[in-house]
């Protein structure tokens, strides 16, 4: 049906309309997808669901303080687009001083206690434009297995040499860093799948000790932690041991771009390096305008995460007590059911239930690690919350809860049956 709309845009006839035969190089790639996805009750990508009505309780986005729809955001976005006289629809190369994107980026540094920022289209563009520009093949790069994907695409783009360290193991680091040189160190402070924290106190003193270059991705803490929301690494006093601090702004923010956050001299060298920088174009005014718009209501956002953590701790310990096994230490809570087919039946199972997570699956985890991902935000109810967990507890013989190997590794651990 959906086909049969827009029909006046057809610039050519049905007829016309046509699909050119492809090589089978890219023949076998897409029958390998369709292959992948057929063995889905539904014939689709284990990420997609059913369409959550209304009353549905939705743990899928990133807007940790619940901010996308404030009025004085919107009204920030649609004042400046009504006033902007110049659009500059174009790289940020050719932006000059003063501009809209310099004076957000001087708030950006302030508020992290950096002394430069730099905006960037994503967050992904910040992290690939970013090792691009600090490595090259002669440079290690250090990396947790758990970092995030933009971290690992820009390593590859740099075509630097890298380790792989163990999760969140920093003896395994140092070892690492011991054995091949200094380099650069790479993790995120908050991981984006199962919600732990990095031990970021100790990555940064061996950053440190070893006269490396450290990079923390603060995508998930930036805005719901630290003084202000300035983030993990200011939490911890370590703002002035970390060389970059690099985030997406669609999380806290709720926004669409990313922020590099370093020292004055790489802010200037950066966006004449970097190719994302250079090749793509720039956020535009009135994007930049929502964005200061919900920096002032992240500064003054105590209450929020006040909130956002406190629900984040009864949701988690909730779980914890029904068996299932978390490693969350914070408002990314998630289930692990593992194998694929049971994370189908267990998205089916919540979202009867009225229960939307977001399914993570390889390449997003490794194979058969797959993840139910709750995601919360500051202002969900604490009636839903606990219907949340009512509803856990009711469906884990039918998901087949105590089976799952996450289950069975915790118990082993703990020494229970
Ligand atoms: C840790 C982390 N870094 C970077 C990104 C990329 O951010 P963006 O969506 O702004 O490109 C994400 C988004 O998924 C993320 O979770």
């Amino acid at each position: 049906m959906i086909n049969d709309l827009y029909a006046d845009n057809d610039a050519f006839g049905e007829k016309e309309r046509f699909s050119l035969h492809v090589p089978d190089f890219l023949e076998e790639r897409l029958n390998a997808f369709d292959d992948a996805v057929k063995v889905f009750r539904t014939g689709k990508p284990v990420v997609v669901g059913s369409d959550p009505g209304n009353d549905a309780i939705m743990l899928q986005s990133n807007d940790y303080l619940n901010l996308s729809r404030h009025p004085d955001i919107s009204k920030a976005l649609i004042e400046k687009l009504e006033q902007s006289v110049r659009e500059p629809v174009m790289s940020a190369v050719f932006l000059h001083e003063g501009s809209d994107k310099d004076l957000f980026e001087i708030r950006m540094a302030r508020f992290t206690g950096f002394e430069s920022a730099v905006l960037c289209q994503s967050g992904w563009s910040a992290n690939v434009g970013l090792i691009q520009a600090i490595a090259n093949e002669k440079t290690p790069v250090y990396i947790d297995f758990f970092t995030h994907m933009s971290l690992w695409e820009g390593v590859k783009v740099s075509g630097s040499p890298f380790h792989i360290f163990m999760h969140n193991d920093a003896g395994h680091l140092e070892k690492l860093v011991s054995q091949h040189g200094r380099g650069i160190i790479l993790v995120d402070s908050l991981y984006s799948t199962t919600g732990d924290i990095a031990p970021l106190a100790d990555i940064i003193d061996i950053a440190n000790r070893h006269d490396c270059v450290s990079v923390v991705d603060e995508s998930h803490s930036l805005g719901t932690h630290g003084p202000k929301g300035a983030g993990l690494v200011a939490s911890l006093g370590l703002t002035q041991k970390v060389h970059f601090i690099t985030a997406s702004l669609a999380k806290a923010f709720a926004g669409r771009a990313g922020i590099i956050l370093c020292s004055k001299r790489f802010a200037g060298y950066f966006p004449y390096t970097a190719f994302p920088a250079i090749f793509s174009s720039a956020v535009l005014p009135h994007e930049i305008a929502g964005l200061s718009a919900t920096l002032d209501m992240i500064i003054d956002g105590d209450e929020r995460r006040k909130r956002l953590h406190a629900k984040a701790a009864f949701l988690r310990s909730g779980l914890t007590e029904l068996g299932y096994a978390l490693a969350s230490e914070s408002q990314i809570i998630s289930l692990e059911p593992g194998i694929e087919l049971h994370m189908e039946r267990l998205r089916d199972v919540l979202e009867d239930r009225n229960v939307f997570g977001s399914v993570f699956c390889a390449p997003a985890t490794p194979k058969n690690r797959s993840l139910m991902r709750f995601s919360l935000h500051s202002e969900l109810s604490m009636e839903d919350l606990g219907r949340v967990i009512d509803i856990c507890g009711s469906i884990r013989e039918e998901v087949g809860m105590w089976e799952w190997k996450s289950t069975k590794r915790k118990h082993t651990a703990s020494g229970r049956p």
